[in-house]
C-alpha cells in the first residue's frame, strides 16, 4: 500500500526548478497518488503538463476565496475547466486574510457548490477564521467534499463528519506545538480522515522552514498513525480507501 497527498500545489512556480526531482522522491517515498489544486487559470494549464510514470495524478479548480474579483468571463472559464477535473477546489471562507469581503465571499462559495453539485463533483473546502460561516453553508447546501488542511477543533471535527464531510491533516500535526490537531485525529474516525501537504507551505517536521513538497507527506501519516497506534498497513489502506471514495466518483 502506498502513500498519496491529497492536496499539493505543484503546479507552482515554487517547483520551477526541481519538478521531476520532486517527483522521483514522491516515487522513492512510495507516494503515489496526488490531488494538484488550481488556484488559478494559468496553474491548470501547468497541471495537464505533470506526468510520471507511476503517479496517478488528479486536478481541481476552483476560483480561490480571496478572489471575489474574478471577472465573469474568468469565472465561466474555471467552470469549463471544471468539467474536465476531479473536484471542485480549492473553495471556501478567509476571514484571515479578507475579512472585508465576507459577504461576496460567501457568495462565491455558495455558487461554486451548486456548480460541484451539478457537475457530481467533490468539492475541497479552504476555511481559515471562519469555521462556523462554513459550517453553516455546508450544512445548508450539503454535498460531498473535504475540509482540507483542517485547523479547527475536535468538536467542530466532529460535526463536519456527521454531514459527511473528510478531514484532511497538513504538517501542522507534526509541529511541536501540536495540540488541536492531535485531538482532531483522535476524535473523528479513521474512516473520514485525509493527509495531504499543501505544499509548497505548512512543512513538517523534521523539514519544518524548507519547501514543503509531496514526498513529506509520509511525516504527517507517520506521526498520525504513531498517535492512533494504528498499522501502516491499516493506516494506508484506509486511507486510500477514502481518498477513491471521494474522488473516484
Ligand atoms: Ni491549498
Amino acid at each position: 500500500m502506498n502513500y498519496l497527498d491529497s492536496h499539493c500545489h505543484i503546479n507552482g512556480e515554487e517547483f520551477n526548478e526541481d519538478l521531476d526531482e520532486v517527483l522521483n522522491r514522491m516515487l522513492e517515498n512510495k507516494v503515489t497518488k496526488a490531488m494538484v489544486i488550481c488556484v488559478s487559470l494559468e496553474d491548470y494549464e501547468r497541471t495537464l503538463k505533470i506526468e510520471k510514470e507511476g503517479i496517478k495524478f488528479k486536478k481541481a479548480i476552483g476560483v480561490y476565496p480571496e478572489y471575489t474579483n474574478t471577472s465573469e468571463e474568468d469565472f465561466k472559464k474555471y467552470v469549463e475547466y471544471m468539467k474536465t477535473c476531479d473536484a471542485v477546489g480549492e473553495i471556501g471562507l478567509d476571514y484571515h486574510w479578507s475579512p472585508e469581503t465576507k459577504e461576496a465571499q460567501k457568495e462565491l462559495f455558495i455558487r461554486q457548490i451548486k456548480i460541484a453539485k451539478e457537475l457530481n463533483k467533490p468539492i475541497i473546502v479552504h476555511a481559515r477564521d471562519a469555521l462556523q460561516d462554513t459550517y453553516d453553508i455546508l450544512k445548508e447546501y450539503r454535498h460531498k467534499g473535504v475540509l482540507h488542511c483542517y485547523s479547527g477543533s475536535a468538536e467542530m471535527a466532529k460535526e463536519f463528519v456527521k454531514l459527511g464531510y473528510y478531514i484532511s491533516i497538513a504538517g501542522p500535526v507534526t509541529w511541536k506545538n501540536a495540540k488541536v490537531p492531535l485531538e482532531v485525529i483522535k476524535a473523528i474516525p479513521l474512516d473520514h480522515l485525509l493527509i495531504e501537504t499543501d505544499c509548497p507551505y505548512l512543512t513538517p517536521a523534521p523539514n519544518r522552514g524548507k519547501r514543503n513538497e509531496p514526498s513529506y507527506v509520509v511525516h504527517t501519516a507517520k506521526k498520525i498513525m504513531e498517535e492512533l497506534d494504528v498499522s501502516e498497513e491499516e493506516f494506508l489502506k484506509t486511507i486510500n480507501e477514502n481518498y477513491d471514495r471521494l474522488f473516484n466518483v
